[in-house]
């Protein structure tokens, strides 16, 4: 089978299209055919060895996935044949807290990732789907890391209520799955873009008001503004350091921001006054579990709301996906189509 892999070095220009073994489920696996892929900023650093270039190699990218069980090994019930499903970022975290040993397992990265045609589960590692054609493949793809993250900040951990209101960053992949998160929970939701499309765009799936965060640096104001001085509920903080700053200036007394992202960099020297004199939660956030997975896809489903993808590659143009990632000019997820092969189930071991 083919997968796409970072061999000797790091870097975009070493990603390779390569040949390598497909393995039969073990007993208690399935096999899972992919069909769709969604790239994340995340998986950007890992191939340029940014992420932590002591993963080790041959690394095979990327977390997020959704295809079809394939086959099932020794132990493991038929009906699970035929069924569809997606990934989950940190398959071993099924619930509950974070845990240091949990964390260490996630997909594209150290664990083998995505790209590639087949790929072994425990059936328990994936959301298997009821009603998979409620969302194209690729639509089901974006919901591992980005969807989930931006369900665990908003609704697991700030616990938004209706009524309150959310400052979200930029239009990448979590703050658009944040905008329609925030929506769905009837909060109010103030966008910053440095794009003008893609601000008309945020105000088209009910964004409340938008700001260019280039143009107008002091963007706390701007917030402060538009909450009557008060300050925003929730910030979905995707910049980082660069922008944790103004972000402070932003929340509410007794606010919350979910500090998941270093797009502005992740060093950076901050005035914590605003933090300590405004009683703010500040908390770091991992993507998700698998409890948040499954609310997310409810919620999606109740909703029928569908996740925006931005421009979907085949799967021969995996680097120029990445090239396109990282220009950062998308609105919305970039996806990979797989190879269109005849899926066919095959007979358990048993
Ligand atoms: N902790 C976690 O669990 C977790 C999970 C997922 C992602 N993340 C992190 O969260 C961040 C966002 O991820 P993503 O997948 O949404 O990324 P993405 O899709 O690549 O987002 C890119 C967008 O972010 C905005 N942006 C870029 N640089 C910026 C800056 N200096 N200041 C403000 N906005 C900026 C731009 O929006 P405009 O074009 O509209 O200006 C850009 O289009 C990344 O750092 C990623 O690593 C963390």
């Amino acid at each position: 089978m083919q997968a796409w892999q970072i061999k000797d070095s790091w870097g975009l220009e070493n990603l390779e299209l390569t040949e390598i073994p497909e393995r039969p489920p073990g007993p208690g696996e399935v096999q899972v055919a992919f069909q769709s892929a969604s790239l994340n900023y995340r998986d950007l650093l890992v191939v340029k060895g940014h992420y932590n270039p002591k993963f080790p190699r041959p690394l095979i990218p990327c977390s997020d996935g959704f295809g079809r069980i394939v086959a099932v090994g020794q132990g493991v019930p038929q009906d699970l044949l035929n069924l569809s499903a997606i990934t989950l970022f940190c398959p071993p975290w099924q619930g509950g807290s974070p845990r240091a040993e949990t964390l260490r397992h996630t997909l594209g990265g150290p664990l083998p990732g995505v790209l590639q045609e087949y790929r072994n589960f425990r059936p328990e590692e994936l959301l298997i789907l009821p009603e998979p054609s409620a969302l194209t493949p690729a639509e089901w793809a974006t919901l591992p890391c980005a969807g989930v993250t931006a369900w665990n900040c908003l609704m697991e951990d700030a616990k938004l209520k209706a009524g309150q209101t959310v400052l979200l960053i930029g239009t990448g992949g979590v703050s658009l799955f944040g905008l329609q998160i925030a929506r769905m929970a009837g909060a109010k939701v103030f966008l910053l873009s440095s794009s003008n499309e893609k601000r008309v765009r945020a105000l088209d799936m009910g964004a409340e008001a938008v700001e260019d965060y280039r143009e107008v640096p002091e963007w706390s104001r701007w917030v402060l503004e538009k909450t009557g001085g008060l300050g925003v509920d929730v910030v979905l903080e995707t910049g980082g350091a660069g922008t944790l700053g103004q972000s402070l200036k932003s929340v509410k007394v007794g606010g919350h921001i979910s500090l998941l992202g270093v797009l502005s960099g992740s060093k950076e020297s901050i005035n914590i006054l605003p933090l300590v004199m405004k009683a703010v939660t500040v908390r770091g956030v991992v993507v998700g579990n698998k409890q948040h997975s499954q609310a997310l896809h409810d919620a999606y489903l109740q909703n029928m709301v569908r996740p925006v993808v931005h421009e979907t590659y085949s799967w021969n143009h995996v680097p120029e996906a990445f090239r396109a990632l990282s220009s950062g000019h998308q609105f919305g997820k970039i996806t990979i189509e797989f190879p269109d092969r005849d899926l066919k189930t095959q007979e358990s071991g048993e």
